[in-house]
């Protein structure tokens, strides 16, 4: 790897003491050195609307903006009603427009999800799959990352386990070997 990769990283809960985005930091802590990770916020996007797409918000140009210069995206994820949170969704509507104009388009990306129950969030992990078969984002298949139980991860400094740490280490490091070989040289 001859120079630092740029990823931005989605976190899909907007809540302020969020499990997904404790994961999200803790995934940072121990990305390679090559890897840079970057949480883009998506709480104040305004929801979708395609009449917008003529004088697009501010919060949407500059949003597609950050995607588009990024080397590879992470979403780390919640499940809502065994399915994709509303406001990720939302941000990968206002990415994926004007038709045509896709940010996310060969970006390769990795899916995360989390969740206080015993299945991890697969609903919404596969949800989220789904949606980036369309959108032409190469999703690293293994390792795959379902965190059940994960309110108990994080001791009450916030730190991890050390078997959790090296579980998210090996998930990091799959994951710059895939931006390798999927991403622009
Ligand atoms: C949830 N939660 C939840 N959990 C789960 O495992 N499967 C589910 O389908 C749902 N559905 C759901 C819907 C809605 C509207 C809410 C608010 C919550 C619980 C959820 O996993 C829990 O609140 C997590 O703590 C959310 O992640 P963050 O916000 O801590 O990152």
């Amino acid at each position: 790897m001859d120079r630092t990769r740029d990823v931005a990283v989605i976190v899909g809960s907007l809540r302020k003491d969020s499990i997904n985005r404790k994961v999200a930091n803790a995934l940072a802590g121990v990305a390679p050195a090559a890897l840079k990770l970057s949480i883009v916020e998506i709480g104040h996007l305004p929801i979708y609307n395609q009449d917008g797409d003529d004088a697009p918000p501010a919060a949407w140009t500059s949003f597609r903006e950050r995607i588009r210069s990024a080397d590879a995206v992470l979403f780390v994820t919640p499940e809502h009603n065994r399915s994709v949170p509303a406001a990720l969704k939302n941000a990968i509507d206002i990415g994926s427009r004007p038709y045509g104009k896709s940010a996310w388009n060969a970006k390769p990306g990795a899916v995360v999800s989390a969740s206080p129950g015993s299945i991890g969030g697969f609903g919404a992990n596969h949800h989220l799959r789904q949606s980036l078969v369309f959108l032409n984002v190469p999703a690293m298949q293994q390792p795959e990352a379902y965190l059940g139980g994960a309110d108990k991860l994080f001791d009450a400094e916030g730190r991890l386990a050390d078997e959790s740490c090296r579980n998210l280490e090996g998930f990091m490091q799959a994951f710059a070997a895939w931006i390798e070989a999927n991403g622009k040289s």
